[in-house]
């Protein structure tokens, strides 16, 4: 008898357990909050490797070079538009419900930070041996017609006339320009 309760008791909380866990798994777009958080992760380690590069702090390797620029090639442009579908905006995850009423500037924020990565990926296609003068940035980084400093006059700079170096910096940019706006603190 007193086996039978424990063992119901057992099994009820186990059945407990299996309905948290669900409903967690079907909770808003759980699943789709989970694999654009790892995205963003895996494009932070992509650009750290490629500015730590730069700035001398790690190895130049021309294959972590393009492995590094595809990674940001990969995760941006339409598929970081893929990667915040209605519905899954919004507390408990970092993105911001305004992202539904932007959606054109989020998306062509997307979209610029996708042809310069693209921009980077073809360079690093074919990196040299190691870092080039021709690489470096000259200057500060500056963007004819950016999204958010549009300087009337100015012709939009052509991604692929630029350095590597000058576009991971613009591409750092459009990171900062995109959380600044659209991403909040998690819950
Ligand atoms: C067009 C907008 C946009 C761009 C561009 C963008 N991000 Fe994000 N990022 C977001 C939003 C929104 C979130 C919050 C996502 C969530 O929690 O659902 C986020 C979250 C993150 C996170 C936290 C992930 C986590 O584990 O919670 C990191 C790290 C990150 N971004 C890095 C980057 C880096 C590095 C770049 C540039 C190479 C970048 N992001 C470009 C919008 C953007």
């Amino acid at each position: 008898m007193r086996a039978g309760i424990a063992c119901a008791t057992a099994m009820l909380t186990l059945a407990g357990s299996l309905v948290t866990a669900a409903s967690l798994a079907e909770g808003p777009g759980n699943a789709i909050v989970a694999a654009r958080q790892a995205s963003m992760k895996e494009m932070a380690a992509a650009a750290r490797a490629i500015a730590e590069m730069f700035d001398g702090k790690r190895a130049y390797e021309p294959a972590a070079f393009k492995a590094a620029a595809n990674a940001l090639g990969a995760h941006t442009g339409p598929a970081l538009i893929a990667e915040f579908p209605e519905g899954t905006l919004g507390a408990p995850s970092g993105a911001r419900l305004d992202i539904d009423q932007a959606r054109p500037e989020f998306e062509a924020l997307a979209r610029h930070i996708g042809r310069l990565a693209d921009a980077l990926a073809a360079k690093a296609k074919t990196a040299p041996a190691g870092i080039t003068a021709d690489m470096r940035m000259t200057g500060p980084p500056m963007d004819g017609g950016s999204l958010l400093g549009k300087r009337p006059g100015v012709a939009q700079a052509d991604p692929a006339s630029m350095p590597a170096e000058h576009l991971l910096h613009l591409i750092l940019q459009d990171c900062s320009s995109c959380h600044a706006k659209f991403r909040q603190r998690q819950e």
